[in-house]
């Protein structure tokens, strides 16, 4: 939230209005007389977004908090980036094979950054990652998540428990676990257990977990837009990723794991996204069809 300590500089706002126009909570107004004017009352909705100084022409307006060299930076030129942007976002693939190859930290240093990018509801950002660089650290993590998984059958085939984990995770939940998790892991469990087959962390040289304080706001959804930009950027690097729903409750179920991971004590582990350069090289694109497009 910001206090009235926002500003106009007076002497150089053209009174252009472009930031009253993109203040998402329209707390400015404009007016023929007196240029730019802030509505009291709607101060306190500010959420420091950065939509009013990012437009600015003439770095007039400044939110509490934030600063133009601190906070901003010049555009790239944008010319041809749609084709660029298509491009890319066609040509992606959940990449589940990967070369036996570690990823540089300095392209993991970029995925960092372009998750940065992510647009959050609202600030402050809750996402935190977990950028795990460390191989071995994954492969020292698979046993205890194959634990995780083989108590969860175990539960699934106790009635009592299975009400409880009902309670627990919610019906939308419940219903996948039910419908997709058991059944593959009933089928993918003695494999992984003798370590013939990886369908968990699918042998990748690194990952990153999303995670956020249990209780904030939003952020199960700022997180899967965050984990978006974070496989789209590995893409566009020359890696693949692919997101993978399966850790997260591992880790969330498992103390020694959130330990081994440096999960902090009441963070809800949300997404997690494995990474390395891709075995394969696929020939072509995937089309798909929404379930449904409506134009009115
Ligand atoms: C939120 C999310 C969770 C996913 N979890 C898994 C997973 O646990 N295991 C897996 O093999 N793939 C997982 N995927 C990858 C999807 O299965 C994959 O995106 C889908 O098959 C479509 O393939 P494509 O990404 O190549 O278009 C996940 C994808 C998303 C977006």
């Amino acid at each position: 939230m910001m206090d009235s300590a926002n500003s106009i500089n007076r002497d150089t706002c053209k009174a252009c209005g472009l930031c009253a126009e993109v203040c998402p909570m329209k707390i400015m107004t404009k007016d023929a007389s007196e240029g730019i004017s802030f509505r009291p009352d709607r101060l306190p909705l500010c959420i420091k977004c950065g939509q009013c100084m990012a437009i600015c022409p003439t770095q007039s307006f400044v939110v509490n908090g934030l600063s133009y060299s601190k906070d901003f930076f010049e555009l790239p030129d944008p010319l041809s980036s749609a084709d660029m942007f298509f491009n890319m976002i066609a040509t992606r693939r959940a990449i589940r094979n990967f070369k036996d190859k570690p990823v540089p930290k300095a392209l993991l240093e970029k995925i960092v950054q372009a998750i940065t990018f992510a647009p959050p509801g609202f600030t402050p950002i809750k996402t935190e990652i977990t950028v795990i660089q460390n191989t071995e650290v994954i492969r020292k993590a698979l046993p205890y998540m194959i634990r995780v998984y083989d108590e969860l059958l175990e539960a699934m085939n106790n009635p009592l428990a299975r009400f409880f984990i009902r309670q627990k995770v919610g019906p939308a939940k419940y219903k996948t676990l039910k419908n997709h998790v058991v059944p593959l892991m009933k089928s993918r469990l003695p494999e992984l257990k003798l370590g013939k087959e990886d369908t968990i962390t699918r042998n990748a040289p690194a990952m990153i977990l999303f995670h956020a304080d249990r209780n904030a706001e939003n952020h199960e959804t700022d997180i899967h837009i965050a984990l978006t930009y974070g496989f789209l950027a590995a893409h566009a690097l020359g890696l693949g990723g692919s997101a993978m729903d399966l850790i997260p409750p591992a880790v969330q179920n498992n103390q020694e794991l959130k330990r081994m991971l440096s999960i902090p004590v009441g963070n809800h582990v949300v997404a997690s996204m494995i990474l390395g350069y891709p075995k394969y090289r696929y020939q072509r694109g995937i089309k798909r069809e929404l379930k449904s497009v409506l134009w009115i």
